[in-house]
C-alpha cells in the first residue's frame, strides 16, 4: 500500500516495534518523525533512517511522553516540518512494576494525551482531513488469568481511525 504524501508520528519510534513501524512506514512512501526519550538512540536511528530512505523523508524529535508540553510541542514540530498529520502510533512503552506510577504515566496517560493531540490535528472536527490513530498496548491489558479462567477486563486501547 502506498502512503505517498502521509505524514506519520511514531512515539517510542528509535528502536523496537516503534522502529520497525517507522521502517514500514518509511517503506511505504510516508514520511515519519521518529518520537523517543533516548537522545542517542534516536540520532543513530535518524542516521541510519536517512542512509537507508534519503534526507528529509524522516525526523527525529527528542520527547519525553510524559512531559505533556513537549508532547504538545513534538506534535506541533512534525506539522510545521512536513506540513501535515495523519497517521499518529502511540507506541512508547515501558515495563517497571517497581516504578508503577511512572508506567502508567507513559503506558497510559501518555496514550490518552497522545490521542487527543493527534485527533486536534487530524480530526474533521477540527477542520482537518481524519487519519489514522494506533495505540500500542499489550495483550496483558486486554485480559488477566484468575483459577486457570481468562476473564476480559476493559478497556482495551486498540487500533482507532478518527474522522
Ligand atoms: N516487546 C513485547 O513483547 C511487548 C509486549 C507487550 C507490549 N509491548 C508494547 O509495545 C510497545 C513497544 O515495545 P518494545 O518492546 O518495542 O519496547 P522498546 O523498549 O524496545 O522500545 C520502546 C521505546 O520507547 C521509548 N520510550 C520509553 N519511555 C519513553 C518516554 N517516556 N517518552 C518517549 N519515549 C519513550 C524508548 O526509548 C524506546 O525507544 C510498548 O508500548 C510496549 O508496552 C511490547
Amino acid at each position: 500500500m502506498s502512503l505517498a504524501g502521509k505524514v506519520a508520528l511514531v512515539t517510542g519510534g528509535a528502536q523496537g516495534i516503534g522502529r520497525a513501524a517507522v521502517q514500514s512506514l518509511l517503506k511505504s512512501s510516508a514520511k515519519v518523525a521518529v518520537v523517543d526519550l533516548n537522545k542517542t538512540v534516536g540520532e543513530q536511528c535518524q542516521n541510519q533512517l536517512e542512509a537507508e530512505f534519503g534526507e528529509g523523508r524522516s525526523t527525529f524529535i527528542q520527547c519525553d511522553v510524559t512531559h505533556g508540553d513537549a508532547l504538545r510541542d513534538a506534535f506541533q514540530r512534525t506539522v510545521d516540518q512536513f506540513g501535515r498529520l495523519d497517521i499518529v502510533i502511540n507506541n512508547a512503552g515501558i515495563n517497571n512494576e517497581k516504578n508503577w506510577e511512572k508506567t502508567i504515566q507513559v503506558n497510559l496517560t501518555s496514550v490518552i494525551k497522545g490521542t487527543y493531540l493527534a485527533l486536534e490535528h487530524m480530526s474533521k472536527e477540527y477542520g482537518k482531513e481524519g487519519g489514522t490513530i494506533i495505540n500500542v498496548s499489550s495483550m496483558a491489558g486486554n485480559r488477566w488469568e484468575r483459577g486457570g479462567s481468562r476473564i476480559r477486563q476493559g478497556p482495551f486501547i486498540g487500533p482507532r481511525a478518527s474522522s
